[in-house]
C-alpha cells in the first residue's frame, strides 16, 4: 500500500498528483500554494521534482487504496554538505476522500523508515501553527520547538503562523 516511487514512475502519475495537490488547496492547507490552483502549475510543481527524485536526493512516498494514489510525502535531503544527517518532510498531502483512514499516519511511518535507512538522524519541517496537520504531527511525536508569526498565506487567503517541527530517530 505504502511505496517509494522512482523517477519514471512519479513522472506518470503526475496527473493524480496534481489532483491531489489542487484538492489540499481547495481544501483550505497552507501547502505553499494560494487557491485556486491551476492544474499546469500544480502539474509544473511535481515536474519540478524529478530531478531531486533522479539524483537520490528526493524520495516520494505514495499510499495507495483501491489502485488509487490516496497520499504523498516527499523525503527531501538536506542540500548542505555540513548537514548530511538531516532530512525536510514536505508535501504530506492526503486526498479528502481518504482523510482519517491513517494515511498520513503510515506516510510518516515509511518516511522515518526510509530516513533511518538512509541514515538520517534528524528529521525537520515546518507547519501551519494550529492546524489539524500541526496536531497530527503532534500526535506522531514530532515536537514543535517554535512558531513564525504570520509566515505565509493559506489557500484561503489568510496569514497564517507557521510552527517548527523536528524529531530525533
Ligand atoms: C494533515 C493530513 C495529512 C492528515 O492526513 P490523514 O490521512 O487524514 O491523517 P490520519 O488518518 O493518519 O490521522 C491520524 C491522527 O492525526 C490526527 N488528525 C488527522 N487529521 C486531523 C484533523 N483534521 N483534525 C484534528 N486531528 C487530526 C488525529 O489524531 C488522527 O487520528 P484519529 O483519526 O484516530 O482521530 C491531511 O488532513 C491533509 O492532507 N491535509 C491537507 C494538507 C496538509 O495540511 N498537509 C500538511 C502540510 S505540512
Amino acid at each position: 500500500m505504502v511505496r517509494i516511487l522512482t523517477a519514471a514512475e512519479f513522472e506518470k502519475q503526475i496527473t493524480r498528483l496534481a489532483e491531489i495537490l489542487i484538492d489540499a488547496v481547495d481544501s483550505g492547507a497552507g501547502v505553499s500554494f494560494m487557491k485556486p490552483l491551476a492544474r499546469d502549475v500544480a502539474e509544473d510543481f511535481w515536474r519540478g521534482q524529478i530531478s531531486g527524485i533522479a539524483a537520490q536526493k528526493t524520495f516520494p512516498i505514495v499510499a495507495e487504496l483501491d489502485g488509487t494514489i490516496a497520499g504523498l510525502v516527499l523525503l527531501m535531503r538536506a542540500w548542505a554538505p555540513n548537514q548530511p544527517h538531516r532530512c525536510d518532510v514536505a508535501k504530506l498531502l492526503v486526498h479528502r476522500d481518504f482523510r482519517r483512514r491513517g494515511v498520513a499516519t503510515a506516510l510518516m511511518q515509511a518516511l522515518e523508515d526510509k530516513a533511518k535507512a538512509l541514515k538520517q538522524s534528524l528529521i525537520t519541517f515546518d507547519a501551519v501553527a494550529n492546524s489539524p496537520a500541526s496536531r497530527f504531527y503532534q500526535k506522531l511525536g514530532f515536537i514543535c520547538v517554535g512558531t513564525y508569526p504570520n509566515f505565509a498565506y493559506s489557500g484561503d487567503g489568510k496569514l497564517d503562523d507557521t510552527a517548527l517541527f523536528y524529531k530525533e530517530i
